[in-house]
């Protein structure tokens, strides 16, 4: 409905759209529904009473540093802990390369507001990340995609998309948001190499790469930039890397990071204060006072467990109940699955169905940027614990089975 403030919007206001898996979920909050929907992480794994004491011991002892204004570029003994961490994977990262943001959303956020004009094209996945189109899509950007198989994205197909003259290419190499695919170690080399050739910087987004439940660790694809130039102690590569304390901490903290060149994180901090200053000081102080003495270490492997007990219930539960013809990925970590339907069938109209059946998912259609996968969903399994998944499978297979 049109009112009287919509002539009063900027023209980038005019792009931005409320997100479709937002406006599903307000459907699926009654406590009936077993919702496969969102993102969410299993809330039995938040480490509630770490958390507890961890904010009295800040509380006591530092009360007046966490509940003061803090630096834009993020406090610096968590900068520090975060280039550590980064560090073991063989790459030379410093404080000087880490921006703390609140969420990799603000991050994808920043990172269009630095580098996107109104008709840069960007080249991502199809399907990729859906809070990234619509961040990006706020700033004007139009996108190229390579298509995806169940090894991520084709990079047989990338030259021909960078023969089009992307601004930079956004990809989700560990347990894809939302196919859950992962990219192998020579699709990653020769991403990195095509990107360099053409002087494209890429951004890795990688908020899932910590929870793998099966097979080897994939050197990230900044690790692999880093092997192709001069070492050096300050990360100053082609690719931007981001990763986040939501899904092995909490969501709730709003924590997560950048590792840059220091050039683009300057630009980053420019960018960042305009937008809320700093990211909140006294989540970052208190999850410097958890991660410290290596808890993160402990619980990453806990989370670990659980959610490849979920993933396993929701993979035998397809497998059992689901009608031949409907297809799916087996992720080796993170927290999603992608199931195919046969072709012609539309999972945005299965869904209101399902949700009678009180389950949910989220449609695939609004994970490509340019259309297409009306006949696939995904899956969140993380959230439920494996009865509800069982469960939830069983329903949402008698509502397919009407269709096919
Ligand atoms: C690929 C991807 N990027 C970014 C985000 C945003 O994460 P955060 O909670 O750190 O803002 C998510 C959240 O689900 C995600 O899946």
């Amino acid at each position: 409905m049109d009112t009287a403030w919509d002539h009063r919007f900027a023209q980038r206001t005019q792009r931005m759209q409320s997100s479709a898996i937002r406006e599903l979920l307000k459907l699926v909050n009654e406590p009936d529904v077993i919702s496969f929907a969102g993102g969410l992480p299993g809330p039995d794994v938040f480490p509630i009473e770490e958390l507890n004491k961890a904010c009295t011991k800040v509380l006591t002892k530092e009360g007046s540093l966490a509940l003061q204004y803090g630096t834009t570029e993020g406090y610096q003994p968590l900068r520090e802990k975060i280039a550590e961490i980064t560090s073991h994977y063989g790459i030379g990262v410093t404080a000087e390369n880490i921006l703390i943001t609140s969420g990799s959303q603000q991050a994808l956020d920043l990172l269009g507001k630095i580098f996107i004009n109104p008709g840069d094209k960007i080249l991502t996945e199809a399907p990729t990340y859906l809070g990234a189109i619509q961040a990006w899509a706020a700033y004007g950007a139009e996108y190229v995609t390579v298509r995806s198989d169940n090894d991520g994205m084709i990079t047989n197909d990338l030259e021909r998309a960078l023969r089009l003259g992307p601004k930079f290419i956004y990809v989700l190499p560990n347990f894809q948001n939302p196919s859950g695919t992962t990219l192998p170690l020579d699709r990653r080399i020769q991403l990195v190499d095509l990107a360099e050739r053409y002087g494209v910087p890429i951004i890795e987004d990688d908020p899932y790469g910590q929870l793998r439940y099966e097979g080897e660790h994939i050197p990230a694809v900044e690790v692999l930039d880093c092997r192709i130039r001069e070492t050096n102690t300050c990360y100053s590569g082609n690719v931007i890397y981001l990763s986040t304390f939501s899904k092995t901490l909490a969501p709730g903290l709003r924590l997560a990071w950048v590792v840059a060149p220091p050039e683009v994180i300057r630009k980053l901090v420019q960018a960042k204060q305009g937008t809320d200053l700093h990211t909140a000081t006294f989540n970052q102080v208190v999850a410097y006072e958890l991660i410290k003495n290596g808890f993160l270490e402990e619980h990453i492997h806990l989370i670990r467990n659980v959610y490849r007990e979920r993933r396993d219930a929701m993979l035998r539960g397809l497998e059992r109940e689901m009608p031949s013809g409907v297809q799916w990925t087996h992720p080796q970590g993170g927290l999603f699955l992608w199931v195919t339907l046969p072709e012609g069938l539309d999972t945005s109209e299965i869904f209101t169905d399902a949700v009678k059946e009180k389950v949910a998912f989220v449609p695939g259609a609004s994970f490509f940027p340019h259309g297409g996968g009306h006949n696939t969903m995904r899956l969140n399994f993380s959230f439920s614990n494996p009865e509800q998944i069982e469960e939830g499978i069983k329903r949402l297979a008698r509502v397919i089975r009407k269709y096919s």
